[in-house]
């Protein structure tokens, strides 16, 4: 019997994870005959891969489906359309979401994608809505088929899920559930996998990455240190990354992995939120301004060329302008090489969203702007105090111009150089001459200029 090849549009929203979790889609719905399409117009199935995180992210899913309910009833019987939405959204506004929009076919949270086969074999044949967004017995993991064909040359493994922290902003822990950790033969194998497909970087993807405590190779439990250890033996793989980590699980056997295991990257990406107590502590972060300049100052302390990146709310119930300034002073004085900026959303079920004190949307532009201002100044002194070093960079592939290749430097910096040779999935020295906007020109370390 030849299987019919029937095309698949995904569209992600949102973190790394949802990116991870659409290639598994993808990976799932492949012995059933879907190949991908780059374009929603031919596809078979559309797969919206959405994000809860803030408003604006679960709003957008709703417009993008008013254009794919034209799409679907501009469909003949014989090409029909079905129409699935995955992740955050579907998770969190399930019932409402088939109530809003009747159009959509198949509602499956994250942990419940490896039931995508089955569910789009029911509604195929008997029609109406499948949902599917209880937090499953079974874990999706033992269900998912390992991918196929070439790895990029950075790749996502997904380590961790879930958060038990419950800052009172977040809906992640009603979104991906409580914390779980996948067992480390199970990763160890994945990142083989990966690197004999290609990939010599790995991002260990998880919601609290650092919480990270799965059953070890050896009946013990690993933390994500040990865990970066033993992906450090695997031949070929160059670099370890992770990502979003919680100042409060930051143990010391991962700030010594940094100094001790050189696979692992020199940067950390440890979101603070804000640089006042008052605010941290109704966030429920568990952690004081204090606490988070000690962290960084031992993680500095590991590993003298390690810098930071981290996230902040502005406009937080309750936030005054002597705590905003508070914010602005400890960017000033931890000096971040990248960071994310977001105005405080009102997020249904969380326990901010009810505080008194919510914050005018005109002072939260003004913040937001403030702090736009700082970091993106900060981000562009750190990536000139790079001109004239010499960088470690893993070429990813050919850049635009001819002869010209593009990499990252260890700061995620695209790099771009000029070589004859093949430099996909190399890492070489590179000195850096030049900045051009975000990215930075260099010549191999030991060439003449
Ligand atoms: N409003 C604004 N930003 C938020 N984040 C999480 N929840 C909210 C919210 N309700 C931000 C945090 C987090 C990042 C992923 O998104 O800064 O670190
Ligand atoms: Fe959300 Fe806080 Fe958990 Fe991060 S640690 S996912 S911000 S609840």
């Amino acid at each position: 019997m030849t299987v019919l090849a029937k095309k698949l549009f995904i569209k992600t929203y949102g973190c790394q994870m949802n990116v991870y979790d659409s290639a598994k889609m993808a990976d799932v719905m492949a012995p059933l005959g879907y190949g991908i399409s780059q374009s929603p117009d031919d596809a078979d199935l559309i797969i919206l891969n959405t994000c809860h995180i803030r408003e604006h992210a679960a709003e957008k899913v709703y417009s993008e489906l008013g254009r794919y309910k034209i799409l679907k009833e501009s469909r003949s019987p014989d090409t029909p359309l079905l129409l699935a939405v995955a992740g955050c959204v579907a998770q969190a506004e399930g019932a409402e979401l088939t109530r809003r929009a009747p159009a959509v076919d198949i509602l499956v949270g994250p942990q419940s994608y490896h039931r995508l086969p089955e569910l789009v074999t029911r509604v195929t044949r008997q029609g109406g809505q499948a949902l599917e967004t209880d937090f499953p017995s079974d874990d999706k993991f033992d269900h998912l088929p390992s991918g196929e064909g070439k790895s990029g040359v950075t790749a996502f493994l997904t380590v961790q899920e879930g958060c038990d922290k419950f800052c009172t902003f977040c809906v992640v822990p009603f979104t991906r559930g409580a914390e779980t950790s996948r067992p480390a033969q199970a990763i160890l194998s994945e990142a083989r996998d990966l690197v004999a497909r290609g990939a010599r970087e790995v991002t260990l993807l998880g919601q609290n990455v650092n919480a990270y405590h799965g059953a070890g190779a050896d009946g013990t439990v690993w933390g994500l240190g040990r865990l970066a250890r033993a992906l450090a033996q695997i031949d070929g793989l160059s670099r370890i990354r992770y990502t979003t980590s919680h100042p409060r699980d930051m143990d010391d056997d991962l700030i010594a992995a940094h100094a001790d295991c050189p696979a692992l990257m020199p940067f950390v990406h440890l979101p603070v939120q804000s640089g006042s107590d008052g605010v941290l502590s109704a966030m429920n972060r568990r952690h004081t301004v204090d606490d988070y300049r000690r962290l960084v100052d031992r993680l500095r302390a590991a590993r003298a060329d390690l810098a930071l990146s981290s996230d902040f709310i502005v406009g937080f119930p309750g936030e005054q302008d002597a705590d905003f300034e508070a914010t602005l002073r400890l960017i000033e004085q931890t000096g971040f090489a990248a960071s994310f900026a977001f105005k405080y959303s009102r997020r249904p079920g969380t326990a901010a969203s009810t505080m008194r004190g919510q914050v005018p949307e005109d002072v939260k532009d003004a913040r937001l702007k403030a702090l736009l201002a700082l970091i993106n100044r900060q981000q562009a002194d750190f990536n000139a105090a790079q001109v004239g070093r010499v960088l470690p960079v893993l070429f990813e592939g050919p850049a635009r111009h001819k002869g010209q290749w593009v990499g990252r430097s260890p700061y995620l910096q695209p790099v771009h150089v000029m070589s004859d040779e093949n430099l996909g999935g190399m890492v070489r020295d590179v000195t850096l001459d030049e900045l051009n906007g975000f990215s930075l020109i260099g010549h191999f370390a030991g060439d003449l200029h």
